[in-house]
Formats: structure tokens, C-alpha cells, sequence
């Protein structure tokens, strides 16, 4: 078959399933190993099944930068996470999110110059840069991440907080954890930390709505973020199942809120909640707190189970779900023809001080 020529996105809406997933096919066949397909587990499965590679964000962190034979990493995920790829990637390979649209609601919560004014802030009541260690989430813009490797910060993930949180603990006595809180006070309870000690810093707030006391008191500083998706699901759900099924393990991904991951079995990241369900023996029944096309796909691929999702409402990843079949296709075929469409490119220095921030977080193990 002849490499077609790239239709317009809008007309690929025109196409059926079929015609969608045999282009797709072919482009990738075509493309070979020039091309690495890199899949979020939220991808919906029509994309997800196009998946070369398939992770968690530390796992995809890992993979990016691992992958230098591949001169195009096609990110199925969201915006932060393309960036991180494009930082860790090697200078010749190029990184394209499908759909520039795909965003995350909650790496929008902070942004450089509410952290900058917050550290600023703080600055006045403690010494920051001998006091506290700036950790941002990896759900974040490439610049937190480099505020962080300017900082002497780093970056974590939900697979690896709490070892970063220990990591932090040994440089400085306080962190400034961004944007999520949840993830931040999660992780803090679980390493012992009491939660007087675990402060909230509103950033629409004269000193995040603290007291000097609070702040001198604090030893993690968490910013109020949090992800729309995880917010959804609350303590009566895992409640309501545990009456009904009495041997049901929760499993929960640690942006959900304190109340529900104290009620919960488990806490893990997308991989590792994956893992846990796949390792369980069969006849094991779970309710599960994360985003639902990983709930529905584990359903699907492990029917000897009994898998339930947590909350009687749909929470899904919209922003993630921008990544459709037709972007997928528009993107490689236009590859096909040498174009390059919605590439992702943190500047250069950006990128450099970012880097130095991952970089410290992927030497924690
Ligand atoms: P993971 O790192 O667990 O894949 O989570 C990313 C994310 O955005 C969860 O909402
Ligand atoms: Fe962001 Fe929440 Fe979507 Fe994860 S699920 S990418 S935190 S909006």
C-alpha cells in the first residue's frame, strides 16, 4: 500500500474504526523503529492497543530516556508528560503529543510565578534556601521543574514520593511540595510525619492563608492542588463496598484524598495498582480508586477476577482522552511525509535546569 497522503485532521473524522485502526497499522509499519509509540495507562484502549510502550509516569520517564534509537516519540499521555520525554530524550530526537489540548488540570494549578512569589514569601519568615527543599510533582510545567533544579529540588512521582520525601529529608529540614496535596500529605503521613506538621499554602492567599508559627512549625509545606479526576472518589464509596463485599481489597491511586487512602488497602501509581491486580490470585474481588479506562481494561484482561470501580460516577481523565485515533493517525502519517505536527519543545535553558531536577529524582531508587 502507498503511504496515503495526510488528510486533514477534520476529515479523518469521516473515517470508520476499521479504516482508522488499518492506517494507523500501516503508518506504523512503516515507520518501523524510527517511530516509539509511548502510552499513559488512562490512554483510552483504542489508542492504548498502538501502544509500543506502556507505563506509569516514571516508568514512560524512564523509557524516554532510554529509547535513543528512536528518532520520534509519539507521547499518548498528557502535555507535562511529553515535556518530560522531550527533556530526557537525546538532542536529535523530536517528541509530538498528538493533541497540544491534552493537558492536566491539576499541573495548572501552579504556576512559576505563584512559586516564585510563594518561595519568596516564605523567604521573609525562614532562610528557604538552607530550610527547604522545593519537590514538585511530575504533573507539572517543565518550568517548576526547573525552578526545582535551580533550587537544589527535584521532582517525584506517585510511584517513588516517598522515597523523594526521605531523599529531601536528608538535605533540608522542610519541603515545599507542589502542586498536589494529596499526593504530598499521603506520603508524608506514611513516612511518620504527624499531621500538625503537614501545613497547606493557598497560593490566592496573603502567606498562603499560614502564620509565621505554622510555617516555622511545618516541616512539609504542601500547595493547594489536587487532581479533579481522584478528587471524586470518597470515603462512603469504599465504605459502601466493603458492606457489601467483605472481602474486597481497595486499591487507590494517593491523589485521592487522606480520608479515602487511610480507608483503602493499597496505595499505589497506575503501574503499581496494575501490578498489584495482576499478581493477586484468581476469584480476588477489588474496588479500585483511579481513572476509569485503567479500571475498565483490567476488567477486561483479567476476568478471573472480580474488578469493581470505586465510584458510582464516571471519573475520567478528559484532558487524556483528547488523544483519539484520528490524532494518532494524522500524526504518523504526516510523519510518513516527513512533517512534523504538534511537536512538544522546552527551551533550552528550561530544559537544562529541569533536567538537573529529573535527574536527581531517577538517581533515588
Ligand atoms: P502515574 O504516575 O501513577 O501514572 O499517575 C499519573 C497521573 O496523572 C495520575 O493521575
Ligand atoms: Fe492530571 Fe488528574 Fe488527568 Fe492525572 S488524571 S493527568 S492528575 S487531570
Amino acid at each position: 500500500m502507498n503511504a496515503p497522503v495526510p488528510s486533514s485532521l477534520e476529515s479523518l473524522y469521516q473515517c470508520s474504526d476499521q479504516e482508522l485502526d488499518q492506517r494507523i497499522q500501516a503508518a506504523k509499519d512503516r515507520l518501523g523503529d524510527s517511530v516509539v509509540i509511548l502510552c499513559h495507562h488512562y490512554q483510552r484502549e483504542e489508542v492504548y492497543k498502538f501502544a509500543d510502550l506502556t507505563g506509569d509516569s516514571l516508568k514512560l520517564s524512564r523509557l524516554a530516556a532510554e529509547r535513543s534509537q528512536a528518532k520520534t516519540i509519539v507521547f499518548c499521555g498528557v502535555h507535562f508528560m511529553a515535556e518530560v520525554a522531550d527533556i530526557l530524550s537525546g538532542p536529535e530526537q523530536v517528541t509530538i503529543l498528538p493533541d497540544l489540548a491534552a493537558g492536566c488540570s491539576m499541573a495548572d494549578m501552579a504556576d512559576l510565578p505563584q512559586v516564585e512569589a510563594a518561595w519568596k514569601e516564605l523567604g521573609r519568615i525562614i532562610p528557604v534556601d538552607t530550610q527547604v527543599t522545593p519537590i514538585t510533582y511530575v504533573n507539572s510545567t517543565a518550568e517548576l521543574k526547573a525552578f526545582c533544579g535551580s533550587h537544589q529540588g527535584t521532582v517525584c512521582t506517585s510511584s517513588n514520593a516517598g522515597k523523594i520525601l526521605q531523599w529531601a529529608f536528608a538535605q533540608r529540614p522542610k519541603v515545599l511540595f507542589f502542586p498536589d496535596q494529596h499526593l504530598g500529605r499521603n506520603s508524608a503521613k506514611r513516612m511518620g510525619i504527624p499531621l500538625d506538621e503537614i501545613v497547606l499554602y493557598q497560593p490566592e492567599l496573603p502567606m498562603g492563608g499560614l502564620t509565621e508559627q505554622d510555617i516555622h512549625r511545618a516541616r512539609v509545606i504542601l500547595w493547594n492542588g489536587y487532581c479533579s479526576v481522584h478528587q471524586m472518589f470518597q470515603p462512603a464509596h469504599v465504605t459502601l463496598f466493603r458492606q457489601r463485599i467483605p472481602d474486597i481489597r481497595i486499591v487507590v491511586h494517593p491523589e485521592c484524598s487522606m480520608e479515602v487512602c487511610d480507608l483503602a488497602d493499597d496505595l499505589g501509581s497506575t503501574e503499581q495498582i496494575q501490578q498489584i491486580v495482576q499478581n493477586a490470585p484468581p476469584g480476588s474481588r477489588f474496588a479500585i480508586g483511579t481513572e476509569l479506562n485503567l479500571v475498565n481494561r483490567l476488567k477486561h484482561q483479567l476476568t478471573d477476577r472480580e474488578i469493581h470501580f470505586l465510584c458510582p460516577t464516571i471519573c475520567m481523565c478528559s484532558t487524556m482522552f483528547r488523544i483519539d485515533t484520528q490524532h494518532l493517525c494524522w500524526t504518523l502519517e504526516n510523519l510518513l511525509q516527513g512533517h512534523i505536527v504538534n511537536r512538544i519543545t522546552v527551551p533550552q535553558r528550561e530544559a537544562h535546569l529541569a533536567k538537573i531536577a529529573l535527574e536527581r529524582m531517577l538517581q533515588v531508587r
